[in-house]
């Protein structure tokens, strides 16, 4: 069968062995974001995902940014970055969370999220989904809504969805 513009785009994700640390399998997206025809096949594969009236775009430090403001702009929506520590001028919130190696902190940058808006979560792999659990309570408590997850990779084996605790979608799954 002929590969899709969207699988061979998948295809180009790379692993690398012990990083960034032993025993872990590391997936690089990096040949993918450098490909112009796979990364626009990738964002018009999230852009076929994203949710009913969503007003905004969450994208999660560092590589969910790549994908959140790319998939935002070519929604017409605005993208709001969460960081991790020390990068904003202005916090609104932060939560400390753990991840598969280590523990991270976000912040909320200030007058962002308000009460009544409806956001879509965009990262580029979901893992054990710590990271999208911790974002997803950043922007409930801001008093804005999470209509839902969109990531290009979930690694089914860590049961990060039901982790989550929001509507996931992936573009694959291994
Ligand atoms: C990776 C990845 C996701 C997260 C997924 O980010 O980009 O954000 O881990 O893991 P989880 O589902 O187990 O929480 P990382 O923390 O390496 O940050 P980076 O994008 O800044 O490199």
């Amino acid at each position: 069968t002929t590969a899709t513009p969207l699988n061979r785009a998948l295809g180009l994700i790379r692993e690398v062995t012990d990083f960034p640390e032993p025993g872990v399998l590391f997936r690089d997206l990096t040949p993918l974001l450098a490909d112009g025809a796979a990364f626009r096949a990738v964002i018009d594969a999230l852009a076929a995902a994203v949710p009913p009236d969503v007003d905004a775009v969450v994208a999660l430090e560092a590589r969910g940014f790549l994908f959140g403001a790319a998939l935002a702009a070519s929604h017409g929506l605005g993208v709001v970055p969460i960081r991790k520590p020390g990068k904003l001028p202005a916090v609104a919130d932060q939560v400390t969370f753990d991840l598969e190696y280590g523990s991270a902190t976000f912040e909320l940058p200030a007058d962002t999220l308000h009460p009544g808006r409806r956001v879509l979560v965009v990262d580029d792999v979901l893992a054990t989904g710590g990271t999208l659990a911790a974002a997803a309570g950043l922007v409930r408590r801001a008093g804005a809504e999470v209509a839902g997850a969109v990531v290009v990779l979930e690694l089914a084996a860590l049961g990060g969805r039901a982790r989550a605790g929001v509507p996931v979608e992936a573009l694959a799954v291994l």
